[in-house]
């Protein structure tokens, strides 16, 4: 050995010598201690992912450790795995070779501490999906970061976005989704020339997009959707010739395609729906790779390119909502597998096109609104994928291809308002999904077949304004799940089936204007939810059913019938002055509008008493047609909410004009006026100006975040933990309880990922926020008075008046809402018990063994702005 090279080593004998000495002094950088912390910050240790990691096990087999050629820790990875601690940086940092950190989609909270940039060594960060909060903090030392995910991570304030200037390795950059201080879109960024990732959705940036994003030649994924955004689509974006997906949705984005969109040929996801883009699509026609166009909620206008008819990718396209003209390509969806077309409320002519199902993948057709002619193709009539057609609203004409009433799939078919004509054939008995059958408004004729009764799944069917004859089948009542049935003005007759009275869920029924007769059946008496019954207009005879007494409706009308006999008392209280004319031969004691009871009075011979009723009966017909054709043109039915992959059951408590679609449609944040334990609340006015208060609640598992597995145009919403008896509870109290001092519940709907419950609105909030919150207002003794005994009188009547007594279990000031008098309402059930009585016994358990009364907190609440 050389002189030389012992020299050479010398240095490396001393760190030898030094590490020797102060190894057993180290145990606090001992990776098994450090990630034995770790474990404990994270959550709970017991979790099964720690089980490996322990005394005996080495580090390197951890679970979620991944250690390098030196057996030094270089990953940790673990993404979803319930954790709902901490992290502490300073500890994990000091493991000196970590390259990796993965911990997405887990419960971790608090903030992170500076101590990050102690991680020099990183390359992936993935804190996404997670409940940190505070600001994020700066990281400029992380040089060779190449993956940095922090979406939906709960932080806020300013990001510091200097930081990113010396983060030049990064190829993935995911920061959307957290509540950001209102930013510029970030310059920093433009300067990341090796990114291929940028997610900055919903992250409150503001302005335009600077011209400089063509910088990003290696971008093959955008997404800047639901900022603030304004300006037009930079001229610069075309030179970002690798995109693969585009993502600006819900901003405010105006002007055209800018000329050269069509070089971004690889683009196989483009979402620019919800802004005010205009012009026609000429740019998009070379874009043959695209898979999924979501170009709805613009103002988009010209012919849709026969180009796109040649598109071997295309699965998803949606343009509804625009100014679009002309024909649809004949062939277009009919080369992948197309799952999806909405291309509601433009100004398209022509015929469908017939092979968008030829792959077997078709579940939703879409075509409301527009001028559409010609017949359903027959090729639809075995697309046994399609769950939802919507062709309401066009001049469609013909017979519908018989296959198409029996789709196994199918749950929606909506041919409202076309000239369809024929028969609705006996095959429909296989439909073994239909939920929804909107056919009015058409020609369709003939006898609805028996086979009906056996589509189980029935919840609403409209039928009204149609050329039926014939009988109701009768075996209707095996509909267990029929809510709503609407056959008015057609040419049915015969006897009402006595079976109606078995359809349990009925609540609206309306057979009026058609030709039946014979006796009301006294079955209907029995229909537990019934709550609008509407005979007028037919030939009905004989008494009134005292059955008829036990329902509790908010709409009645057996005006123009030929009944006899006295009415009930109890439809009395719940009538309009109109619901019995037309009848000569009813009497009632006290109303100006019925004949007084004779003793004798079955027969009515009274020759003036008739002819009053007949002209009085005559005019309510002219108006009640009058009151129809305002009601139906107002009805506008848009395609929405519902039509995005969930299928809604709407149950109605109380008649008032709800049109589920206009409710589903107002669910968005600017109308967000609520927020509790079991979910939003929102403000929805209605096209007639009513105000209504909704309550959103969900089931658990729908993802928040990625919005992108759902047909575009969805609105997803965060998921939630409720506990989901509470909306069973609420429901079940609040749909049988009518009283002044207790809030209405209109209707629920429902649907396999949440619920949706309609109340009245409030107009003056919680009684909690008028006396504790920056909303409160001056309230004398008078008016403080007048709520106690309000508040009282509802509980009175709840424990007293309904005929099964009602515990609310959680009556505080939170729950007592104002309206615009400030009398005082109960609200939310969530907790409700509704007593046996006559299980007197087990009733009382139940209450004892749960919190009878809840202490003052704030939950939901119903705050005017
Ligand atoms: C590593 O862990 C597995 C169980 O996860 C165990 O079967 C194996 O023996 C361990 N290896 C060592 C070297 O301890
Ligand atoms: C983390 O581990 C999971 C499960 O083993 C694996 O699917 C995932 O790809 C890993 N993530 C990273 C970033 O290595
Ligand atoms: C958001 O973070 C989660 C959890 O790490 C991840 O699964 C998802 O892909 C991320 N989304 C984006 C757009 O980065
Ligand atoms: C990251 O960038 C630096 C220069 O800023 C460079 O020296 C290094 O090689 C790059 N690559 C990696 C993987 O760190
Ligand atoms: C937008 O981000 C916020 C956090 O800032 C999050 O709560 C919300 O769910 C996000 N919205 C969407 C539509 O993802
Ligand atoms: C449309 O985008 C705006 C933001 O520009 C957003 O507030 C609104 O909720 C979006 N509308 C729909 C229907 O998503
Ligand atoms: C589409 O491609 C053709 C041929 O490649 C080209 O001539 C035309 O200019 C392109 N159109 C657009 C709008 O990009
Ligand atoms: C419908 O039937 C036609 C002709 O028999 C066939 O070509 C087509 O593939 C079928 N479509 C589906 C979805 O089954
Ligand atoms: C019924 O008529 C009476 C007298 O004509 C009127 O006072 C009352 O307001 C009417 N009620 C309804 C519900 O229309
Ligand atoms: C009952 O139905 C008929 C026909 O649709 C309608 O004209 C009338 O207004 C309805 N009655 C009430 C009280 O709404
Ligand atoms: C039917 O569509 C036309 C436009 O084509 C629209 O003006 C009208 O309001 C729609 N009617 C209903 C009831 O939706």
């Amino acid at each position: 050995m050389s002189p030389e090279s012992i020299s050479g080593q010398y240095p490396f004998f001393l760190l030898l010598i030094f590490l020797i000495i102060i190894a057993p002094s180290s145990s606090q950088s001992d990776p098994r201690q450090i990630l034995l912390k770790i474990s404990t910050d994270l959550g709970d240790s017991s979790l099964p992912v720690f089980s490996t990691w322990n005394e005996n096990n080495p580090v390197c087999n951890f679970t979620g450790i991944v250690c390098n050629g030196q057996n030094s820790v270089k990953e940790i990875n673990l993404s979803q795995q319930q954790l709902a601690g901490t992290i502490d940086f300073d500890s994990i940092c000091s493991l000196g070779s970590l390259e990796k950190i993965s911990l997405g989609s887990n419960l971790l909270h608090g903030t992170i501490s500076s101590h990050l940039s102690k991680c020099t060594h990183l390359q992936y960060l993935d804190l996404g999906y997670n409940l940190f909060s505070g600001e994020f903090p700066e990281i400029s030392s992380l040089t060779h970061l190449q993956f940095l995910n922090l979406n939906l991570s709960g932080f806020s304030g300013p990001f510091p976005w200097q930081s990113l200037q010396s983060l030049n390795n990064l190829t993935y950059l995911s920061l959307g989704d957290n509540p950001f201080e209102m930013n510029p879109f970030p310059l920093e960024i433009l300067k990341l020339g090796k990114l291929q990732t940028l997610y900055l959705t919903n992250s409150t940036i503001q302005g335009t997009i600077p011209e400089e994003i063509g910088n990003l030649r290696l971008l093959q994924s955008l997404e800047l959707s639901g900022n603030y955004l304004v300006g037009t689509i930079p001229k610069a974006i075309t030179k970002l010739t690798n995109l693969q997906e585009l993502e600006l949705y819900d901003n405010e984005l105006t002007g055209t395609f800018p000329v050269g969109f069509g070089n971004l040929v690889m683009l196989a996801k483009l979402d620019v729906s919800n802004n005010s883009l205009e012009g026609d699509l000429s740019e998009l026609r070379n874009l043959t790779r695209l898979e999924s166009l979501q170009l709805f909620e613009n103002k988009f206008s010209g012919e849709i390119p026969v180009e796109f008819g040649e598109f071997k990718f295309l699965k998803q396209f949606s343009i509804y909502d625009n100014k679009f003209t002309g024909e649809l390509p004949a062939k277009i969806g009919s080369w992948a597998d197309f799952e999806y077309i909405d291309v509601s409320e433009n100004f398209l002519t022509g015929s469908i096109p017939p092979d968008m199902c030829k792959n077997g993948k078709m579940f939703d057709i879409l075509m409301l609104q527009n001028t559409f002619t010609g017949g359903l193709p027959e090729t639809y009539a075995n697309c046994s994928s399609l769950s939802r057609l919507r062709v309401n609203n066009n001049s469609l004409s013909g017979r519908v291809p018989d296959g198409i009433w029996s789709l196994p799939s199918m749950k929606l078919i909506d041919l409202t308002m076309n000239q369809f004509e024929g028969q609705v054939t006996p095959n429909i008995g296989e439909a073994k999904s239909l939920q929804q059958l909107f056919i009015a408004n058409n020609r369709f004729s003939g006898e609805l077949p028996e086979e009906i009764s056996e589509v189980s799944s029935l919840v609403e069917m409209e039928l009204m304004s149609n050329q039926f004859t014939g009988q109701i089948p009768a075996r209707i009542g095996d509909l267990k799940k029929l809510n709503s049935l609407h056959l008015e003005g057609n040419f049915f007759s015969g006897a009402i089936p006595e079976s109606l009275g078995s359809c349990v869920s009925l609540s609206d029924l309306n057979l009026a204007g058609n030709s039946f007769s014979g006796q009301i059946p006294a079955s209907l008496g029995s229909l537990p939810s019934l709550n609008s019954l509407n005979l007028s207009g037919n030939k009905l005879s004989g008494v009134i059913p005292a059955s008829l007494s036990s329902l509790k409706l908010s709409l009645i009308d057996f005006s123009n019938n030929m009944l006899i006999g006295r009415v009930p008392e109890s439809l009395l209280a719940e009538a309009y002055n109109n619901s019995f004319a037309g009848n000569p031969g009813l009497c009632a004691e006290g109303r100006r509008d019925l004949r007084r009871c004779s003793p004798i009075s079955h027969k009515s011979s009274d020759l003036n008493v008739a002819k009053y009723c007949f002209i009085a009966g005559a005019l309510v017909l002219v108006l009640s047609l009058a009151c129809f054709l305002f009601v139906k043109s107002r009805r506008k039915d848009r395609k929405n909410l519902t039509d995005r992959g969930f299928s809604w059951d709407m149950k109605q408590f109380h008649v008032i004009s709800i049109n589920e679609g206009e409710i589903l449609r107002s669910l968005k944040q600017e109308n967000l006026i609520g927020q509790g334990g079991s979910g939003n609340v929102y403000k929805v006015e209605l096209g007639c100006g009513k105000k209504l208060a909704v309550k959103h609640m969900w089931k658990s598992g729908i993802d928040s975040g990625d919005r992108k597995s759902y047909p575009s145009g969805e609105t997803i919403l965060p998921k939630r933990k409720i506990r989901w008896p509470e909306y069973d509870a609420e429901v079940a109290t609040l749909s049988s309880i009518r009283h002044v001092n207790v809030v209405k519940l209109y209707c629920s709907i429902t649907s396999e990922d949440s619920n949706l419950l309609v109340y009245e609105y409030m107009p003056n909030g919680s009684l909690w926020d008028r006396l504790h919150t920056y909303q409160k207002v001056e309230m004398n003794w008078d008016v403080r008075y007048e709520i106690a005994i309000g508040a009282a009188k509802g509980l009175e009547y709840l424990h007293h008046g309904c005929d099964r007594p009602v515990i609310h279990r959680d009556v505080k000031s939170s729950n007592i809402l104002l309206d615009e008098e400030m009398k005082p309402k109960i609200a939310d059930f969530g907790l409700a018990k509704i007593v046996q009585t006559n299980k007197v016994m087990d009733s009382t358990h139940i209450i004892a063994g749960t919190h009878g009364y809840i202490a003052p907190g704030k939950s939901l609440i119903f705050i005017s702005r």
